[in-house]
């Protein structure tokens, strides 16, 4: 599939995207705007050049910081800087095509070059569901011990 990921634009058609979770649609077609105008979080979309408004997937992220407590590994401060992954959906036209995994590698690999000015231990995502979970597991993220659909995953281990 070819794709590009870029800002969110007023001109992209919102209300069409349709990722099978009614929080995920509804985030992007009424808050998302919003958000990105009031500097609370910047959204991403993955767009094909033929329809260069319909929104195939996106993802969203924003600044936040976590407690420590249900980490495991090196000892850490009780709360760190970690960007929030805020949002990550595809529409189900465009499920099993590998857009998942191409937008959160994309989130990281932001993640990884803005840890090389600001201060950012982990990344944070906050699972829909289970199933959700299962996909950020499969790339490293670990839950937190006392919330299972928090996952994390430490900027250091973000593959380069
Ligand atoms: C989860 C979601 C983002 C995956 O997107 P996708 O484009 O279908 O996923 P991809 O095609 O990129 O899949 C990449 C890999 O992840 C795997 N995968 C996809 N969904 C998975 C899941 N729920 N659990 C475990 N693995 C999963 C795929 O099998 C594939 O692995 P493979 O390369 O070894 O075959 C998408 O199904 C979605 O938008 N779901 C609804 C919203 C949601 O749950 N978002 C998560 C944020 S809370």
């Amino acid at each position: 599939m070819e794709k590009q990921i870029r800002s969110l634009e007023s001109k992209d058609d919102r209300s069409s995207f349709d990722c099978g979770v009614f929080s995920l649609n509804e985030w992007l077609q009424k808050t998302a705007k919003q958000h990105q105008e009031k500097n609370l979080s910047r959204t991403f979309v993955a767009i094909q050049p033929g329809d260069p408004h319909r929104i195939a997937g996106y993802y969203a992220l924003a600044a936040t910081s976590v407690e420590t407590a249900g980490m495991s590994g090196k000892k850490l401060p009780r709360n760190v800087s970690a960007v929030l992954l805020a949002r990550l959906a595809v529409d189900k036209n465009n499920k099993g095509q590998g857009l998942g995994e191409y937008l959160l590698m994309h989130a990281l690999d932001a993640i990884v070059s803005t840890a090389e000015t600001v201060g950012v231990q982990c990344v944070v995502v906050n699972a829909v569901d289970d199933d959700a979970a299962g996909f950020y597991k499969k790339y490293g993220f670990e839950p937190l011990t006392e919330e299972p659909l928090t996952l994390f995953l430490p900027v250091a281990s973000i593959p380069g």
